[in-house]
């Protein structure tokens, strides 16, 4: 996606505290990094992250969905305008907690990457440290993809994997995930960024 202008412009949306976000920021501030996170964008205006963007020096703005009810699109073209506004060209999800509808995966296909905390295709949608456990798998981990409209279900740019040690629990098992996550989402952030990852027919390519 490099354009000869320099660095993508990217934005990040988060709804919590924002610790994948951090980790791409100071990724970022390597002067070769091929992306520039230029916005941040919460759903909800006490989200942890957003003062932690402020504080990093970086535009921060909250949407909030609340006031658009059920009109999910309504929230998202308000959402939309916010990262157009800013210039953006790709988004990056960390830990953004509202499912996205058609309209704004199409419009953002192939500039849009989530972060999942499990193994894709394993452990689809949410509490996926506690269902690991439950499920009893040896291995569970983390998954960079890019986003597609069935719900985490679009091609893989990057997975770690972590081992599930004997008296694990919820907290353990998504501590060490997470460590994986900051490592992985800067990586493959940078991989979309440069194009040397692409989706292209509904495949990730070079991932
Ligand atoms: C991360 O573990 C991320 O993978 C997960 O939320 C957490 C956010 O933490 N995302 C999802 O579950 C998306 N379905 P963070 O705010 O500290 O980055």
């Amino acid at each position: 996606m490099s354009t000869a202008a320099g660095r993508v412009r990217t934005a990040i949306l988060i709804s919590g505290r924002g610790s994948n976000m951090v980790a791409l920021i100071e990724a970022a501030r390597a002067a070769d990094f091929p992306a520039e996170i230029a916005l941040v964008a919460a759903n909800l205006p006490d989200a942890g992250g957003l003062e932690r963007a402020r504080s990093a020096g970086i535009a921060a703005v909250c949407v909030d969905h609340r006031p658009f009810g059920k009109d999910r699109e309504g929230f998202e073209r308000a959402l939309d305008e916010a990262l157009r506004a800013h210039g953006i060209e790709l988004v990056a999800l960390a830990g953004f907690m509202r499912v996205l509808t058609p309209w704004f995966v199409t419009r953002w296909q192939g500039r849009l990457i989530n972060i999942h905390p499990s193994l894709l295709p394993d452990f689809r949608g949410t509490h996926t440290h506690a269902r690991a456990l439950e499920a009893g798998v040896a291995e569970h981990g983390c998954t960079v993809h890019f986003v597609v409209p069935e719900l985490d279900a679009g091609p893989t740019i990057l997975q770690a994997r972590v081992p599930v040690l004997p008296g694990d629990d919820e907290a353990s098992l998504s501590a060490r995930v997470l460590e994986q996550e900051h490592r992985i989402y800067p990586q493959a952030l940078a991989l979309v960024a440069s194009g040397a990852a692409r989706l292209e027919n509904g495949a990730a390519v070079g991932a």
